[in-house]
């Protein structure tokens, strides 16, 4: 059995058979959004707020998604059903479609939706006991008056460059900054540093992308009556910290335990794990399995 189970426009084909046009602006210009549901005990973890964000995307890019919501929450169900059972990491494309070559979309009139699905990966168990490295990149995040970052598209070249970076130095995530030297998020999660008890991750204006995972750890610290802050951070601020974690939805609560060459002491640290642990709880939490 092949590692992916593809569809393509709602229909699954044998992943040597799954084709776009390449005259698909996805393809062409990057202009395709996209997102990525885990499952729990082989249900949809949090697609409501996957799906709200692809709509938002969606909205921003002037892309008007040709299902409904249920339509999208059914076709993942379906991904999930053909895999062979092991947890899943679902990852719905859609692209402008098909059309001219020209950048303007006025002529793709059929938006292409592309279904990838795959085990859920896991990462290992040393980055979570003994913390990950990540690196401050040169590379930096778009600020919000270009490709907003909040826009979850096709478009990762950024990030592409940032990773490559991280991997030259053996760390697993590059932070990236944004171009007045604030920190914005890393490749593909976000970041939190802890600072004498008090919780800190760079506020959305910062021009980030809005985390799932992002999104339920600040509730989660709330219910722990630990005090957060989204607001502006500095490479200053990593190195200072108590504690460092990143956040997404294939690595649920990751500890840093490098900032480059600067060593974290607390790794995992007791406010991370706490969070980890309760974080854990609504991973399983029914309430949000679809
Ligand atoms: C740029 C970026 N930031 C943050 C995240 C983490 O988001 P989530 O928690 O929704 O997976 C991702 C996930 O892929 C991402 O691509």
């Amino acid at each position: 059995m092949s590692e992916y189970v593809i569809s393509v426009n709602g229909r699954f084909v044998p992943p040597g058979e799954a084709t776009v046009s390449v005259l698909d602006h996805g393809f062409l210009f990057g202009d395709s959004i996209y997102e990525v549901v885990r499952t729990v005990n082989g249900r949809l973890f949090a697609a409501d707020r996957h799906l709200k964000r692809l709509r938002n995307s969606a909205d921003r890019l002037e892309l008007k998604l040709p299902h409904d919501d249920d339509w999208f929450v059914q076709h993942l169900r379906d991904m999930q059903q053909r895999r062979d059972g092991s947890e899943s990491y679902l990852r719905v494309i859609v692209t402008r479609g098909e059309g001219a070559l020209d950048l303007h979309p006025g002529t793709c009139t059929c938006p292409g939706v592309i279904g990838i699905a795959k085990a859920l990966p896991r990462w290992d168990d040393e980055l979570y006991a003994h913390g990950c490295k990540i690196i401050v990149a040169d590379v930096r995040r778009n600020p919000k008056q270009a490709t907003d970052p909040a826009i979850k598209s096709g478009n990762y070249l950024n990030n592409v460059l940032a990773i490559m970076e991280a991997r030259r130095q053996g760390a697993t995530e590059a932070l990236m900054m944004n171009v007045h030297g604030f920190l914005t998020e890393c490749t593909t999660s976000n970041v939190f540093v802890v600072k004498g008890g008090v919780v800190k991750t760079p506020a959305l204006d910062q021009g980030l992308l809005e985390g799932v995972t992002r999104g339920f750890v600040l509730e989660v610290c709330r219910g722990l009556k630990l005090p957060v802050e989204e607001t502006s951070l500095t490479a200053d601020d990593l190195h200072r910290a108590d504690e460092v974690f990143i956040t997404s939805t294939t690595r649920d609560v990751m500890p840093v335990g490098l900032v480059g060459q600067h060593k974290l002491h607390s790794v995992p640290g007791s406010i991370t794990l706490r969070i980890a642990n309760a974080y854990h709880d609504v991973l399983h939490d029914g309430r949000n399995h679809q």
